[in-house]
Parts: structure tokens; sequence; C-alpha cells
């Protein structure tokens, strides 16, 4: 050993980087991040309003200070900026119920190890099942990631003053982008494509919102189902292409710029990894959730979507960053 022997502590988190999913899965089945943005500032005041130890809040309070989601000033804790953004609850941004459901994910993680050596799914494939129950718990936890994207989209399209708008949202999911994209311009009505029981979920949230009547629903798969000749002026495809593989991209593309009427946008939002695959951190990590999920899904790279999008017949393809997702535009 040196003095420039590097520090071990980074591996030892690293390592034991299940904590950080355990520690913010607990702490946010229990609200705590709520609780700490409306005034509890100790483990006796926290363990109090979630109703739990206090010995289990100060466990919780330490190791989210460890992992710097929550600050300690004169014995008193508070969220940081993070955490006040995408933790506390009810908030259209928030991660809190992501974070828990990751917990339950965790232990598929026990076969990566076999996934890697075989190449693909080992026990539980779960993308090319069909009406899979994984999607009705995933849809909801995560509707909050696609609502900048849905944003910054609704922008560079100026969907606003766009008027009169047919929108087809493939793999709709929770139905969030019909839903914000809806209440953007009051002209647009707004097909989605998905599993029935899926549809049913986004039916609830664009009926809350007071647009479901200008939005409709496809029960089907996404591989078979007719899109349509020029239909639509919008096509959205979102945190879909990381579960197909090249040719199926190719092929979906080539049916959804056939359902677009002349100068009509698609827009593809995905975690996209650079061309060297060197960044971002968030796409790269995320293609271990596909070798364990899917036959032929990956974080695909800029060059790939231009490829695909290209092959189909798309001649103008821009990049938007979205963090940790970026949406893609192709016209
Ligand atoms: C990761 S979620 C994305 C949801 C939504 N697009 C978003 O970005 O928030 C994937 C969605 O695609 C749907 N899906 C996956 N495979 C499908 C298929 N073969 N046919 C129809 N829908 C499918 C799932 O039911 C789920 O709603």
């Amino acid at each position: 050993m040196t003095n420039d022997t590097p520090s071990p502590d980074r591996v030892m988190r690293l390592i034991n980087g299940y904590w950080a999913t355990g520690v913010l899965a607990a702490a946010s089945t229990h609200s705590l991040f709520t609780h700490l943005e409306h005034g509890a500032g100790t483990a006796a005041e926290l363990a109090d309003r979630a109703g739990i130890s206090e010995r289990g809040a100060q466990t919780l309070l330490d190791g989210l200070v460890s992992v710097g989601l929550v600050e300690v000033h004169e014995s008193r804790y508070r969220n940081t900026p993070e955490a006040s953004t995408y933790l506390v609850e009810d908030t259209p941004v928030s991660l809190a119920r992501f974070a828990r459901l990751k917990l339950r994910h965790m232990a598929a993680l026990t076969d990566l190890a076999e996934v890697v050596r075989v190449g693909g799914p080992v026990s539980n494939p779960v993308v090319e099942v069909a009406n899979n129950p994984h999607w009705e718990e995933i849809v909801k936890a995560i509707a909050a990631q696609s609502v900048p994207a849905a944003a910054i989209a609704a922008e560079q399209l100026a969907l606003a003053e766009a008027g009169e708008l047919s929108i087809l949202d493939v793999g709709g999911g929770s139905g969030i982008y019909s839903a914000i994209w809806l209440e953007t311009n009051p002209a647009a009505r707004s097909t989605q494509l998905d599993w029935e029981p899926i549809n049913a979920i986004a039916r609830r949230l664009l009926d809350e919102r007071g647009v479901g009547d200008r939005f409709t629903t496809v029960n089907g798969d996404l591989h078979t189902a007719d899109f349509g000749t020029a239909t639509y002026d919008i096509a959205v495809y979102s945190h879909i292409a990381h579960q197909e593989g090249p040719e199926d991209n190719v092929e979906v593309f080539t049916r959804l710029r056939k359902a677009l009427k002349p100068g009509g946008a698609l827009v593809v939002c995905d975690y996209v990894v650079d061309d060297d695959r060197s960044g971002p951190a968030f796409p790269l990590i995320f293609a271990s959730e596909m070798l364990l999920k899917s036959k032929r899904g990956n974080t695909w790279r800029r060059a790939d979507y231009r490829d695909w999008l290209g092959k189909a017949g798309f001649e103008d393809v821009s990049f938007h960053r979205a963090p940790p997702a970026t949406v893609t535009i192709a016209r």
C-alpha cells in the first residue's frame, strides 16, 4: 500500500449498493420525504408522524444522509433539493412509487451472472410475454419519468399552438403522454395502443384529468396491430425501443412512418447511450435490466436510432436530453 493507493470507500459503497435501494424504498414506504418536507425534522417527530419506531426512523435518516438525500443541521434533518423535488409523494415528477417498486425487483438480480453467461433471461422473461401483469405494476411507477419528456416534446413540436391534431401512443402505459398533450392542446385527440388492462389504467388517468372524451384506446400487440395509413400527425413510442431488437425497431418505425401523415412527427423516448458507449451512466447500466428481462433488448446508441429511423423513411432526426432519457424526434 502506498499513498497513491485508492481508497476502498467507493468500491465498498458500490458492493453494498443494495442498501441504498432498501433505505430509499423503506423511506418512501413510510413517506419520510413527505413528512420531512412538511416540517418533521427529528427521528422522534418522523417516528410519530409515520407511525414507525424512533430507532427505525433514526436508522433511515442515517442511511439517507449517507446517500446524500437528507442533510442534518443543528440536529434537525431536511430533504436535499433532489429529494424535495423527486421523492416527496403526489407530485407529477415524484419517483417515490418507483423507489418502492425497485426493491421488489431486486431479487431478480441474483440471476444476473447466469443471464450474462447465456446472453438472455433464464427464468423470468418479461417483455415477450403477452399481457404480462408486470406492466400493471410498472406503468404507474414510471409515469413520472415521462412527464419531463412529454413537456420537452410538446415544446419542440409547438403542440400548444398546433390546433387540431391526432396522436398515436404505442405502448402508452399509464397514458401520461396523452394526458399532458391533450391538456396542452384542447383541439388534440389521442389513441393509445396497449394491452387491455393497461389501457384501463390509462382510461382512468385521462378521465381524472378531464380529457377522456378526446382519448381512445385500442387493445392489442404492437407487433401485429395495424397502425393505419396517413392517419396521425404525431406518434409516440416511449420506453419500448429498449425492450426490442434492431429488426423489431426498424419494423415498428416503418409502420409508424406509414401511419403518420406527410410532415408528421415520431417521438421516441428512451435511455439512449453515446455512440462509443462511454455514457451517460444510467442508460449504460440499464442495459443489464434488458438482459435480464428481454431476449433482444438493450440500451441503444444514437447511431442505432439514426440508422433505423433512416431505414424506416424518416429524413430528419434530432435528439433532446430529458435526463436520464433522451427524446428523439423524427420527421
Ligand atoms: C416501459 S412501459 C412504457 C409506458 C409509456 N410509454 C411511458 O413511457 O411511460 C412499456 C409499455 O409498453 C406496453 N407493451 C409492451 N410490449 C407490448 C406489446 N407487445 N404490445 C402492446 N403493448 C406492449 C406495456 O404494456 C407498457 O405499457
